[in-house]
């Protein structure tokens, strides 16, 4: 069986004004290896908090996730969040003090994965795939645009070498044509690479190039 993960049940609910709110239901579904999935949903649907969950951040009030088989529990939280997976989000959380290549080498060094010798030119490496060339790379990220600084947190996501990567609405604050250029990354990070990437986006651009598109709706998550 190729599922990377999987999620059996998950229930998830808080209480608004005295009473309990369920965001999300019984939910249960399969990722596979290797592809590349959007999330979509209309806006309080419960993406950000299906991705915080997916992501070890939040626990379920009921409910259990599998990574590879295994119980994340089991695993440990910390360690799955550590080891296996990796986070990109909307407003790119960038360290801002630091250059380009220093916020990958930081990620380098919050994994216990096993990593090559030479991590600072494995660093630009990564950044020039990804069109950081090395004057940039060497930048502070507020002299970078917007793309660019999705671009570094891309390359920081795959600097622990992880196969699962979520992006919380990456491209949310990116014009079309940029948006456009960072989904094609995902895409061939999950073609090329083996991969498994989840978006979370509203965009029909970004869904339209996902092999596989996922509606979250009334709590539960159907296949499109
Ligand atoms: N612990 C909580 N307390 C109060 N409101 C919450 C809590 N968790 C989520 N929400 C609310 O639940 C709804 C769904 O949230 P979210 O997952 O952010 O949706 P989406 O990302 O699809 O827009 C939102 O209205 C959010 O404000
Ligand atoms: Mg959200």
């Amino acid at each position: 069986m190729s599922d990377i993960l999987r999620l059996e049940n998950i229930n998830y609910s808080y209480i608004d004004g005295g009473y309990e709110r369920h965001i999300l239901k019984d939910l249960s579904y399969s990722f596979e290896a290797g592809k590349f999935y959007t999330v979509l949903g209309p806006s309080g649907s419960g993406k950000t908090t299906l991705l915080s969950i997916i992501a070890g951040l939040d626990t379920p009030k009921s409910g259990e996730i599998y990574f590879n088989g295994r119980n994340i529990k089991e695993i440990g939280l910390h360690k799955y969040r550590r080891n296996e997976i990796s986070i990109v989000f909307q407003q790119y959380n960038l360290i801002s003090y630091l250059t380009a290549v220093e916020n990958v080498l930081l990620a380098m060094s919050e994994t216990d994965n096993k990593l090559p010798k030479d991590r600072k030119t494995v660093a630009y490496n990564l950044l020039e795939r990804f069109g950081i060339v090395r004057t940039k790379a060497d930048r502070m990220i507020g002299q970078l645009s917007g793309g660019e600084q999705q671009r570094v947190a891309i390359a920081r996501s795959l600097a622990s070498n992880v196969n699962l990567i979520f992006a919380d609405e990456p491209t949310g604050n990116l014009d079309t044509a940029t948006e456009k250029e960072i989904i094609g990354i995902f895409k061939e990070l999950s073609h090329d690479f083996g991969k498994t990437i989840i978006v979370v986006t509203h965009s029909d651009t970004v869904s339209q190039m996902s092999d596989q598109r996922v509606l979250l709706k009334d709590g539960k998550m159907q296949k499109l």
